[in-house]
């Protein structure tokens, strides 16, 4: 069962914390900088995901949205949480979004080797669409790039 969570917009308070899930799930983190220029940038959201069990984040979630079209940019889970439905909340949490300002589509860029993220996307209907070679660095690896369809859009 997922912990108790409670999805809210991501605050310059909750920069450590987020800092912290940064560094322990990715070989190439981003900077404090970076996430904090997320919290100003006009078409980013940013949101972090509270569990209420161990009173810390358990993740977050950071899209941007381009008119029709979102592109998932960053989600990540710590580790203590992961595999008990934290991240499918976040991601059932992105497409209700999707789905609520009548986006299109929903694309985003995972690294090739990244097993349990490509199943979490497969899982909310992403289907792989193109590869990119040699697209991420430290390491050097191809990305895949997964689209969602918005199906329950009618397009004329
Ligand atoms: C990908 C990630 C967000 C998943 O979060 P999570 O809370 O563990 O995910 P959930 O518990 O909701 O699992 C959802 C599905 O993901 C898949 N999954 C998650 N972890 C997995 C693993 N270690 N191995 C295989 N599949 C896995 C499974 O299909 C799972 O569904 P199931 O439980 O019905 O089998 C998490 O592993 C993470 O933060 N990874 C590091 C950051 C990252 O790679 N982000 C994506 C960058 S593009």
């Amino acid at each position: 069962m997922p912990p108790a969570l409670r999805i809210r917009k991501a605050t310059t308070a909750d920069l450590p914390a987020v800092m912290a899930i940064e560094r322990e799930q990715f070989s190439n983190p981003w900077s404090a900088e970076h996430f904090a220029a997320e919290l100003t940038n006009r078409v980013a959201k940013f949101y972090v995901a509270e569990s209420r069990e161990i009173a810390r984040l358990a993740g977050f979630l950071i899209f941007w949205r381009l008119g029709s079209e979102l592109e998932l940019h960053k989600i990540a889970i710590a580790r203590a949480c992961q595999r008990r439905g934290c991240g499918s909340c976040l991601l059932d949490f992105f497409i209700r979004a999707a789905r609520s300002k009548n986006c299109q589509q929903a694309l985003l860029e995972v690294r090739a080797s990244n097993a349990p993220a490509i199943r979490l996307y497969e899982k909310y209907a992403f289907q792989c669409i193109g590869r990119r070679r040699d697209y991420y660095s430290s390491p050097v690896e191809d990305a895949l790039v997964f689209r969602w369809l918005n199906d329950r859009l009618k397009i004329d």
